[in-house]
């Protein structure tokens, strides 16, 4: 933190350090004002500058809060997020966020990223929200063997099945996951319909994706079957 944020106070001025009350709420909002006019977004011309900007501004905020022991209450919150979205939409906050559908560079950005199997299964279920605030429908198809492979035994049947296919011989399973989950329709398992929908990749954080990813590693119940079919062991 004291890395990003030294340089930026040796070259931002603090007009309101100068002040008798270096903390009210004016001299709050001046610096507000200050920060946002250095730290202008535009998204569409370099998207990750701009979010490393904004980072930097909710830095600084923080530094702000620290120095002043200000917290800010509920309708200054939504200022500033409204602040926020003055420059840049919601899509484009969204979009700077999400994993995208390119599996190898995940995959490279996974061996980083600690998945959480709980979380994982929370958002898996749909009781966590995803990036844009809905949660995810993966269970709703998923605990019906009709419409989808089911869960429980998810791992298995990569491990036994899958990666016995000619196609995937040299996938990794987390591999063959990470591609099932951002471009389901790059393979369809023979008995199923094309289905599955193919915006996870806009709708969920690194993070998110490790956590589910971490959550099906976890599913390597038993199958019933030699494990060319898809039929778990039902209970
Ligand atoms: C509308 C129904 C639907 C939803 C919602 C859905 N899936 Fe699927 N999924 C399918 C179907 C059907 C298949 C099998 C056909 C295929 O390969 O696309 C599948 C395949 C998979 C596979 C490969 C399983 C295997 O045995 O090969 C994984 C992993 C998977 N889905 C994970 C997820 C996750 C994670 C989510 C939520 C983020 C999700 N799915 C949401 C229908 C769905």
């Amino acid at each position: 933190m004291l890395r990003i944020l030294l340089p930026l106070i040796l070259i931002l001025p603090w007009p309101a350090r100068a002040q008798d009350d270096a903390c009210g709420a004016g001299a709050l909002q001046r610096q507000q004002e200050t920060l946002a006019g250095y730290l202008r977004l535009d998204f569409a011309d370099d998207m990750e500058t701009a979010l490393a900007n904004l980072f930097r501004l909710g830095a600084l905020y923080q530094a702000m809060a620290l120095d002043c022991g200000y917290a800010p209450n509920a309708a200054e919150v939504n200022a500033m997020l409204e602040r926020v979205l003055d420059y840049a939409s919601l899509d484009d906050l969204i979009a700077a966020q999400s994993v995208g559908d390119d599996v190898e560079a995940i995959l490279l950005e996974l061996q980083d990223v600690y998945g959480d199997p709980l979380t994982g299964q929370l958002l898996y279920n749909g009781l966590e929200a995803t990036l844009g605030g809905n949660p995810l429908g993966c269970a709703g198809c998923h605990e019906n063997e009709a419409i989808a492979p089911l869960t429980a035994g998810t791992w298995t049947r990569i491990d036994d099945a899958r990666l016995k296919l000619p196609q995937f011989a040299d996938y990794s399973h987390r591999q063959f996951l990470v591609e099932s989950i951002v471009r389901p329709m790059d393979y369809i398992t023979p008995e199923y319909a094309e289905v599955m929908p193919e915006f996870y990749g806009s709708q969920l954080t690194i993070q998110q994706l490790a956590d589910l990813v971490a959550f099906l590693e976890s599913q390597d119940q038993l199958l019933e079957t030699d494990g060319t079919k898809d039929l778990p062991h039902q209970p």
